[in-house]
Formats: structure tokens, C-alpha cells, sequence
């Protein structure tokens, strides 16, 4: 298991250098253990409330990533087409970014974001983003570790989309499955 978990995170993090379409194979899947963590406390950093009827207004989204990244653009372009309001800051290394949002370093991926307060890491759906801010649990934020195929900005054609899990992180590092697909 755990022979497999480090070549899995060697894998994920191979394709993040490249950080291209590529397939990344057990990378894509986060690690069983993740779903016994407990669920995190609330954090204090919570976002301000949303307008009413977020789909009608939907936050600016800030995202932070590499100016090389192209799976990073498709993924803007996804965020944007569902109705997101999109900064985008193209930067050579986004490690710090990630480090100051507080996203575990197993949980990486290419690019983050930040709206309302929490996280965006990786290749997360927008309905993903849409429901954490209706629901605004206590976590820092979500993460889609590695770049799994057929998720959004990672789309290949004519390859099946792997099964892969949203993670939800909290400050302490902890992470739960928030969705899965
Ligand atoms: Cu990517
Ligand atoms: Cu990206």
C-alpha cells in the first residue's frame, strides 16, 4: 500500500512538471486513507456571506498559475463558461501561494484559486465550487490532487475519465472527500 501510494504521488507530481493533458494513471486517484479523516473543525478564516441567488452573481475568482500551463487555461476557460468571474496572475512558481492558502502538500495540483476566502486547488469542478459556497462548511478549502484525467481542463478525447475524489482540507492539513466523480 504504501509502495503504491509513493509511486502514485511520483506520478502526480511528473505530470505536474509538465503540467500538460497527459494521462497520469494511480496518480489521479487520491489515497484510500483520506476518507477516515475526521471531519474537520471550523476554521476561523470564514468567507463573507454570499449574495443571494449565487448563481445569478457569481464572486471573483483569483486564480494563480504558471504562464506555460495548459491544462491551467482550460480550466479558467471552464470556471469562466459557468459563470465565474475570473482574475488570472501567471506567476513561475506557485508553491508560495499554495503554502500561504494553506494547501497540503499531498493534495497539490497545477494551479490555485482563491474565492470567498477558500482554496481552489487543481482541477476542480465549478459545480464543485458553486455548492462549497452555498453550503460554506469550515473548511480552508478543496483540492483535486494530481491532474485526472476527464476532469475539467483535463479532458482527452477518445480517453475514458478517471474516477477521482475532491478533497476538502482544513488548516491543520487534514482531509476529508468532499465529492466524488
Ligand atoms: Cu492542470
Ligand atoms: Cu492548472
Amino acid at each position: 500500500m504504501s509502495g503504491k501510494f509513493t509511486t502514485s504521488l511520483l506520478a502526480a507530481g511528473l505530470a505536474l512538471a509538465a503540467c500538460s493533458p497527459s494521462r497520469v494513471d494511480d496518480g489521479a486517484r487520491a489515497p484510500a486513507d483520506v476518507a477516515a479523516a475526521a471531519v474537520p473543525a471550523p476554521v476561523p478564516a470564514q468567507p463573507a456571506a454570499a449574495p443571494a441567488g449565487a448563481e445569478a452573481a457569481l464572486p471573483v475568482m483569483t486564480v494563480y498559475k504558471s504562464p506555460t500551463c495548459g491544462c491551467c487555461k482550460a480550466w479558467v476557460d471552464h470556471v469562466k463558461a459557468e459563470g465565474f468571474q475570473v482574475e488570472v496572475h501567471d506567476l513561475d512558481d506557485v508553491s508560495e501561494i499554495k503554502a500561504e492558502a494553506g494547501v497540503p502538500e499531498r493534495a497539490r495540483s497545477c494551479h490555485t484559486a482563491i474565492v470567498e476566502g477558500y482554496a481552489i486547488e487543481g482541477h476542480v469542478p465549478a459545480a464543485t465550487i458553486k455548492r462549497l459556497l452555498r453550503e460554506k462548511p469550515g473548511v480552508a478549502g478543496l483540492a483535486v490532487p494530481g491532474m485526472p484525467t476527464g476532469s475539467p481542463g483535463m479532458e482527452v478525447p477518445g480517453q475514458p475519465a478517471d474516477k477521482y475524489d475532491v478533497l476538502a482540507f482544513d488548516r491543520s492539513g487534514a482531509l476529508t472527500v468532499y465529492e466524488s466523480h
